[in-house]
């Protein structure tokens, strides 16, 4: 094989020795993982999927059919900025790090890692969906979403080779060897080691989970570190899809709904009933709350010092790059109460980037909204508050409900079932889950997309089986 016709890229791979052993050396075992944990039963289909070939604003991507274990992953960065200068925290206004700086070199590596592991991490969690899409069209956007993951995760693994020794090739190794879900070699956030294994699920996962994602790498797109943010600015463009895939996947289950709703019981119609949604809504947006750390913490206030990771558009967003003199509110808990308390801005950065991602979600919420609106359903979903079912930080170890208020651990399991999906909503959503595999049809709980992708329409046959 010829390695380097396969893998596309702007980081001038034919000339960079060390990088072509590294790589040689992975290759292999990331395409055997991809052959054990990736799309089970459609590695030998073909898919009509976008390849990044360079990274122009126009024709950044090439539309083809191709064979998923045949994708070619490939690594790409923006564009240097000539005069690149970090553009936060104690060396501001330095020249950006080139190399990984010695004294950040753990803390660095530990971010490449830890947003590395998420990449292959949902690919696992995803595996089984193809066998109960609910079309064609949606099949193509889990095998898109899935291939792009991997090529996220050779994206951290080209950092981790590039400019880390022999400890960066183990990291990269060891991406490969933990598993969603497994207790003995887990992945490393919880968010990643919970199933995925219906479509409502994968809905909310790439619409809420996925946007975590997106903040993650956009506060990572500042970083002072150049080959970082480089990277993960590439990476945001193909993140913008995955997003919209749960968006919209779950806008259409919605859309479904409200029109079952007219006709009668949504249950004996064979549709997702809107509380059930609302209870996936609940988990994935807690447990992706949960991603961005704690509410206070030394982590986020050393890797803002460093230049390592900013806010979310820290060079558009914000005057003042420093964040020293300034204090944040927040609202924690102290003698099982409710309090407010100052915390120095740069220990609550974790919570500054958490607060534009629900912003963010809010919009979706109104998406949603509007289209139970314009299907005369009065209904409203919602975000539950930030607080609720929380398992990291300041919230984690008390229980509240829906609205943020501290209540009793006996209040809250005696009401979690109707807040949470139980097993038999769980159970309820897979018996729907059967697949529709003949182009321009759809399962009966969704409705078809408003267009199809990249011009083709719904009925395309996006997947040859
Ligand atoms: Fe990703
Ligand atoms: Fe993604």
């Amino acid at each position: 094989m010829n390695l380097y016709d396969r893998i596309p890229n702007n980081v001038n791979l034919s000339e960079d020795k060390k990088l072509q052993r590294a790589l040689e050396k992975w290759l292999p075992n990331f395409l055997d993982w991809w052959r054990e944990m990736g799309p089970e039963g459609f590695q030998e289909k073909d898919v009509w999927l976008r390849t990044a070939i360079d990274v122009g604003s126009e024709g950044w991507a090439h539309f083809d059919y191709v064979k998923m274990p045949e994708y070619r992953w490939g690594i790409f960065l923006e564009p240097p900025q000539p005069d690149a200068k970090v553009g936060f925290g104690d060396n501001y206004g330095r020249p950006a790090y080139q190399e990984v700086p010695g004294e950040f070199r753990n803390a660095l590596r530990r971010i490449i890692v830890t947003q590395g592991d998420t990449e292959p991490a949902s690919v696992e969690q995803q595996r089984q969906l193809g066998k109960t899409c609910p079309s064609l069209y949606d099949l193509r956007n889990l095998f898109q979403v899935n291939v792009e993951e991997g090529r996220h995760l050779w994206a951290m693994v080209y950092l981790l080779h590039g400019y880390f020794g022999r400890d960066g090739r183990d990291e990269a190794d060891a991406l490969l060897e933990r598993r969603s879900g497994n207790p003995d070699k887990p992945r490393i956030l919880e968010a990643f080691n919970q199933p995925c294994d219906d479509w409502l699920n994968f809905f909310a996962f790439t619409m809420f989970t996925d946007r975590d994602g997106k903040y993650q790498l956009s506060a990572l797109a500042e970083s002072g570190f150049e080959p970082l943010a480089r990277t993960c600015q590439f990476m945001l463009t193909e993140e913008a899809h995955h997003m919209f895939v749960g968006d919209t996947g779950l806008g259409r289950v919605v859309r479904r709904t409200a029109q079952l709703m007219k006709q009668g019981d949504v249950r004996e119609l064979g549709g997702i009933p809107l509380n059930v949604v609302q209870k996936y809504i609940n988990f994935w947006f807690s447990y992706s709350l949960d991603l961005f750390g704690g509410e206070i913490s030394s982590n986020s206030a050393d890797f803002f010092a460093a230049g390592l990771k900013g806010r979310y558009k820290e060079r558009e967003q914000y005057t003042d790059h420093l964040a020293t003199n300034e204090n944040f509110t927040m609202t924690i808990v102290e003698d099982g109460q409710l309090k407010t308390r100052e915390v120095p801005l740069r220990n609550a950065l974790n919570e500054v980037l958490r607060g534009e991602y629900v912003k963010d979600c809010e919009k979706g919420l109104a998406r949603w909204n509007k289209v139970l609106a314009d299907e005369g359903a009065s209904e409203r979903l919602y975000l539950p508050n930030p607080r609720f079912h929380r398992h990291v930080g300041e919230y984690a170890g008390h229980t509240f409900d829906l609205q943020g208020n501290l209540i009793s651990r006996e209040e809250f399991e005696s009401r979690k079932s109707e807040w949470l999906p139980t097993m038999e909503d769980r159970e309820y959503v897979r018996s729907l889950m059967h697949p529709v595999y003949e182009p321009g049809k759809i399962a009966n709980w969704i409705a078809p997309p408003a267009a199809g992708i990249k011009g083709k329409p719904f009925e395309f046959e996006y997947v040859k089986l």
